[in-house]
């Protein structure tokens, strides 16, 4: 492919767009998890009309866009509010979970430089089931990653924990709720902990933290996560999650400014002016910061509300149907609106899950699988509620069909069942490498 030398007209290129997604995931329709929250159009049309309306817009600079700046001071009001910041407490708004908890990393790197200088190699402690940004963000940040096991309810083992921490510890994290399984980790202790060694602690709530504070408002048993929680110091929580913002849109909240400044970077002496930059993008789309704001304050607390009331009508006629489909049960005490679907040991034919979403993909449903224990993730939206009933019964459908007609994975799937079992991980970090390297010649990116 070149760039075409004439360029080509606007309605031909819409065309070939449409063209392009044939094969793509359905968006609006529900049959695919996590990528997606979906909820109704009218809010996805205030969503991208403000988006639109800012497309240009660029909150590098706050002083050229007040605007901008309005929206993101005020989303942060509220995240606050939400989550129980007490005064004082700031934040930024960022593009996405990956780079809030980049910053909660370098905060705590840089937080340490100047109160714990007698440590030169810093650690943090994260679960096992902490999401892989962590460890992405422990990277590049050069912070030394110490994975603390979890329970048999998947959530960190307080006892291990305490035996990690280190003089270099500087940084405890805990997720509310972690990804694989929808489980609040102990975030009591392990800010307590934190508390007690005078080091920091992040509370990874990018999945639950525009979900769980409806959920309590609504009545509903809510392990404390937020800053009501003394020794937690900072919270992401994602807006492009369940506060159904438009995409590349997250919140990383500090119980102080003093805390905050540690996220910053500034650069005096550049030719091209004096820099400071809040977060790790340069040019940040106005777009993205406008969404959120309009999505916020389009629905307002009865419309989020009304979202997690649905959400969670439709998860709990998930779980409850997936639990009696003999065979399969639900692992851990999820939260929220996250399950994962795991295999009843006790079961004398246990069915192979890889097998089951081959035969639930055939049916439409794209369901993540996961691994050590085998599972299937479900991130249940809103607009999941018309399409319980159907899940399930599809769901019991494919376990009697893998049973009946003993099917084996084939393809990818066994391929991903093999790789999740195999003992070499560096050779299994190779064979994935491979994967990402070889994504530009798949022959579906260059159909049609
Ligand atoms: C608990 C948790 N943390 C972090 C992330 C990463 O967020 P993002 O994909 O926006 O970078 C996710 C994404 O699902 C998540 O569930």
């Amino acid at each position: 492919m070149t760039i075409p030398q004439q360029g080509i007209d606007a309605d031909d290129l819409r065309a070939r767009m449409e063209r392009y997604r044939g094969n793509d995931g359905d968006a609006a329709g529900a049959r695919l998890f996590s990528l997606v929250y979906a909820t109704r159009s009218d809010i996805l049309d205030v969503a991208k009309d403000a988006y639109g309306r800012f497309f240009s817009e660029n909150a590098l600079n706050p002083m050229t866009f007040p605007s901008l700046r309005r929206f993101e001071t005020e989303v942060l009001e509220i995240a606050i509010e939400l989550l129980h910041g007490p005064a004082g407490a700031a934040g930024s708004m960022t593009s996405g979970g990956s780079e809030s908890l980049l910053l909660a990393v370098k905060t705590a790197r840089d937080w340490a430089r100047l109160n714990r200088p007698h440590v030169t190699a810093p650690e943090m402690l994260l679960p096992v089931t902490a999401h892989p940004a962590l460890l992405k963000a422990a990277h590049i940040v050069g912070v030394e990653p110490v994975i603390v096991p979890v329970t048999d309810a998947f959530v960190a083992d307080m006892e291990a924990a305490r035996s990690l921490v280190t003089d270099n510890t500087v940084l405890v994290v805990g997720s509310a709720p972690q990804y694989p399984h929808g489980v609040m980790d102990p975030i009591t202790e392990l800010a307590e902990l934190a508390a007690s060694r005078g080091i920091l602690c992040h509370v990874d709530s990018c999945i639950g933290g525009f979900f769980l504070p409806w959920l309590e408002k609504l009545g509903r048993e809510v392990p404390p996560f937020d800053f009501r929680v003394p020794g937690v110091t900072s919270i992401s929580a994602d807006l492009h999650k369940y506060a159904y913002a438009a995409k590349g849109a997250s919140v990383l909240l500090h119980r102080s400014r003093a805390l905050r400044r540690h996220q910053y970077f500034v650069h005096p002496d550049w030719p091209g002016g004096l820099f400071g930059s809040p977060s790790v993008l340069g040019t940040r789309p106005g777009g993205a910061i406008a969404a959120a704001w309009a999505v916020m304050h389009y629905l307002g607390a009865e419309g989020y509300l009304d979202l997690t009331r649905r959400a969670m009508d439709a998860t709990k006629r998930m779980a409850d149907g997936v639990r009696e489909i003999p065979g399969l049960r639900i692992l851990g005490n999820p939260v929220m609106s996250l399950l994962a679907i795991g295999i009843d040991e006790r079961h004398a034919d246990p069915v192979d899950l890889n097998v089951v979403a081959d035969r639930m993909l055939q049916k439409g449903w794209r369901i993540d699988r996961q691994q050590r224990p085998t599972s299937l993730h479900l991130t249940v939206s809103p607009a999941h509620d018309v399409l319980a009933e159907t899940f399930v019964a599809d769901l019991r459908e494919a376990v009697a069909h893998v049973r009946s007609s003993g099917e084996q994975a084939q393809g990818p799937s066994a391929m991903y069942g093999m790789l999740g079992q195999l003992p070499d991980r560096a050779f299994v970090g190779d064979a994935l490498l491979d994967f990402m390297d070889g994504m530009d010649s798949m022959p579906t990116m260059l159909e049609g």
